[in-house]
C-alpha cells in the first residue's frame, strides 16, 4: 500500500478519535442534565486519548522518516502540517502534566483539550485531507496519481516520488554518479 494512502487512512482514524474525544467531554461536562454515566464517559475519553497518542506517534514516525530520507526543504503545506503537529504534541504533554501532576492548573485542561481537537483538524486537513481532495476522494485508482498530478501542475515537471522503490533507485544513482563529488567519504578526501 502506498505510504500516502496508509497515512491518509490513519489520519482519518485520528480525526474520528478526535470527534469521540470531544463528544465524550462535551457530554460529561457540557450538559446541565447528564445523559450518560460521567465516569464511563471519562474512561472512554482516557482510553481514546491513549489511542490518539499511539496513532500520532506512528504517523509522526512515517513523516520524520520521509523527511530524513529525502533531506528536502519542506513545502509550505508540509511546513504548516509540521507546525500543527508540533503544537499538538506540546499541548498534549502539557495537558497530561496538568491532569496528573500540576493539578492547580486543572482549570486549563478543558481549553487545551479543545485546542488539541481544533489543531488536529488543521493537521489532518493539511495532509490526509489534501491528498483526498487531489485524488478526488480516492476515486482515482492509485495514490501514484498524486505524483502524476503534481507533474501536470508543475511546469518544471519536478516531482518527488516517495515510495520505497523510487527512494532506493535515487539512492543508487546518487551513490554511483554524484556522491563522488558531492558527498565524498572521508578516506577519499584524505587521499
Ligand atoms: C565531477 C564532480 C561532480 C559530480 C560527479 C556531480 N556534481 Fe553536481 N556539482 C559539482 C560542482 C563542482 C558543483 C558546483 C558548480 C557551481 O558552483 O557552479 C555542482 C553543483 C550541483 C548542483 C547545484 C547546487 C547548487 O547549490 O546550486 C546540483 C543540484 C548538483 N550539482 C547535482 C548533482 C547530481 C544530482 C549529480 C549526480 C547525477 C551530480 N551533481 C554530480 C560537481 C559534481
Amino acid at each position: 500500500m502506498p505510504i500516502f494512502l496508509t497515512k491518509t487512512i490513519l489520519s482519518i482514524v485520528l480525526l474520528l478519535i478526535t470527534f469521540l474525544a470531544m463528544l465524550t467531554m462535551f457530554e460529561a461536562l457540557g450538559r446541565s442534565e447528564k445523559k450518560f454515566n460521567v465516569s464511563k464517559l471519562m474512561k472512554v475519553h482516557r482510553f481514546n486519548g491513549k489511542i490518539y497518542f499511539v496513532l500520532y506517534l506512528i504517523i509522526a514516525y512515517f513523516c520524520i522518516d520521509f523527511m530524513v530520507k529525502t533531506k528536502a526543504e519542506l513545502s509550505p503545506r508540509a511546513t504548516m502540517h509540521a507546525v500543527f503537529a508540533l503544537t499538538i504534541i506540546m499541548f498534549l504533554l502539557l495537558k497530561i502534566s496538568f491532569v496528573r501532576i500540576y493539578k492547580q492548573f486543572y482549570g486549563q485542561v478543558k481549553t487545551i483539550g479543545l485546542l488539541i481537537a481544533l489543531i488536529t483538524f488543521g493537521m489532518v486537513g493539511t495532509s490526509g485531507g489534501y491528498y483526498l481532495i487531489i485524488t478526488k476522494f480516492g476515486t482515482e485508482k492509485t495514490f501514484y496519481k498524486v505524483t502524476d498530478y503534481k507533474e501536470e501542475i508543475t511546469q518544471k515537471g519536478i516531482i518527488v516520488k516517495t515510495d520505497a522503490e523510487s527512494i532506493r533507485k535515487g539512492k543508487e544513482i546518487y551513490e554511483n554518479k554524484c556522491s563522488f563529488c558531492h558527498d565524498p567519504p572521508m578516506e577519499q578526501i584524505l587521499l
